[in-house]
């Protein structure tokens, strides 16, 4: 299981001591995401300051009073109380956190992660009052970057991925979920699904592969045909192909009908895919529902849903992935009911939708949405972006992700201050002093 981490790769042996405030957010007995008033509460969720952690082949080997791990595996070390130092014993790299709060690594679930091109003019449309729709129309929006994406290589599209893995990296994200879905071909999604592979084997993220090949109609077609080609050539293809581990469709009025979605997931389910749906983004299509009775792990955007669809996905077990970066870039001001999920009980995930409108890969800027414009809790913006948005994404290794507990990856990031309610409220810089992806420092 080990030997899977990090594309092999492990960090030195670790003991962080005098931590802040250290949200662990692995409650006794709780399994699977964390909804409704538990997701405020601080005593279960946090241990207040004093802890520290051992790391041993990347993996968690305790989580203890700091003062009881320094006196067994480092007596000779001396803490400063004040500044964070890191010091080198024989046998373990010892960091003294100086109180500085410690929080999972992040784990993105929904990103659009590799194409090509610039969509930077579309501002400039939407400010003069065009749709989202009347952009792709105009030849703007996906079908624009499907062009682009089609006249990169192969190894244009793995650069550009690790620079952009770089990015979320260095903004604490330690897993991510990429999607597919810019090529819309048999051909050219199996190229980006081989792409987003390639970038994996080369990147410290660990990376979940979606396949995401209704994401439009291809430039020139023709819907209904191309449904029929995605049931009986793109699908196929792509589980033989072995790479994708869920499937996406982007139902919605005017890109795929709930009969097309349903009929594109039943036979990915079939496939062995699991499914994962963006829905009612800019109108209630009634998605959010199909994705509960298709026992999707997450219905994503879910903005406009109704609340007896978000009862269902309740019901379901499926979470409601929410994506405020996308409002924020295309100036609605039409934010995710975060508020009434906590009051309802419903579980919710937060995730940077980076694409080519929303050129984000910062959950803590996504998180600070929540926090900044809909009075969000940090505490609940961080269970949405760590525990709650690991549901469903498999670890290699079938490991946790999302919390900092006994046996689970050391993956984890320190802030430079005290308190974890600092982790999302720095827009536009990363709170982190640093990020330990499975027992690796990575900044
Ligand atoms: O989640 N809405 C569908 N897909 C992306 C945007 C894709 C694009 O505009 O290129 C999203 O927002
Ligand atoms: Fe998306």
């Amino acid at each position: 299981m080990i030997s899977s981490l990090m594309n092999g790769r492990r960090g030195m042996d670790l003991l962080l001591l005098d931590a802040g405030v250290l949200a662990h957010l692995a409650p006794s007995g709780q399994e699977g995401a964390i909804a409704g008033q538990p997701i405020l509460d601080r005593e279960a969720l946090t241990y207040d300051s004093g802890k520290g952690i051992l790391i041993r082949n990347g993996m968690i080997e305790a989580v203890a009073d700091s003062e009881e791990l320094q006196e067994e595996f480092a007596p000779e070390v001396k803490l400063s109380g004040g500044s964070v130092n890191q010091v080198s014993t024989s046998s373990l790299e010892v960091w003294d956190l100086a109180g500085r709060a410690i929080i999972p690594g992040l784990v993105d679930a929904h990103t659009h992660l590799l194409w090509s091109g610039d969509r930077s003019n579309e501002v400039a449309l939407r400010q003069q009052g065009h749709s989202y729709r009347e952009i792709a129309d105009m030849g703007g929006g996906i079908g624009k970057t499907v062009s682009a994406t089609r006249r990169s290589t192969l190894e244009q599209l793995v650069e550009e991925g690790l620079r952009r893995t770089q990015v979320a990296l260095g903004n604490g994200t330690t897993f991510l979920e990429a999607k597919s879905g810019y090529g819309l071909s048999t051909e050219s999604e199996l190229r980006l699904l081989a792409a987003a592979e390639k970038l994996s084997k080369q990147t410290t993220l660990p990376i979940s592969h979606t396949w995401l090949g209704a994401h439009a109609t291809p430039p020139g077609g023709e819907r209904s045909t191309y449904v029929e080609e995605i049931l009986s050539e793109q699908l196929p293809a792509v589980l033989e192909q072995g790479i994708a581990t869920s499937a996406d469709v982007f139902c919605e009025e005017g890109w795929f009908t709930l009969e097309e979605t349903e009929q594109i997931c039943r036979a990915s389910t079939e496939g062995g895919l699991q499914i994962r749906l963006h829905v009612d983004e800019f109108g209630d299509c009634g998605g959010a529902g199909l994705a509960a009775e298709l026992g999707a792990v997450t219905a994503d955007h879910a903005a406009f849903s109704s609340d007896t669809d978000r009862q269902a996905c309740h019901e379901g077990g499926t979470l409601q992935g929410f994506l405020p970066g996308t409002p924020y870039v295309l100036g609605l001001d039409h934010w995710p009911p975060f508020q009434k999920c906590i009051d309802e009980g419903w579980a919710w995930s937060l995730a940077s939708d980076f694409n080519p409108n929303c050129h984000s890969l910062s959950l803590p800027f996504a998180a600070s949405l929540a926090v900044h414009r809909s009075n969000i809790d940090p505490l609940a913006a961080l269970v949405a972006c760590t525990r709650n948005a690991g549901v469903g994404l498999d670890h290699p290794a079938g490991l946790p992700l999302g919390t900092i507990e006994v046996g689970g990856p050391a993956s984890l990031n320190i802030l430079w201050g005290g308190e974890l309610d600092g982790w999302c409220q720095t827009p536009g810089q990363s709170p982190f002093l640093a990020t330990f992806c499975e027992g690796v420092k990575l900044n």
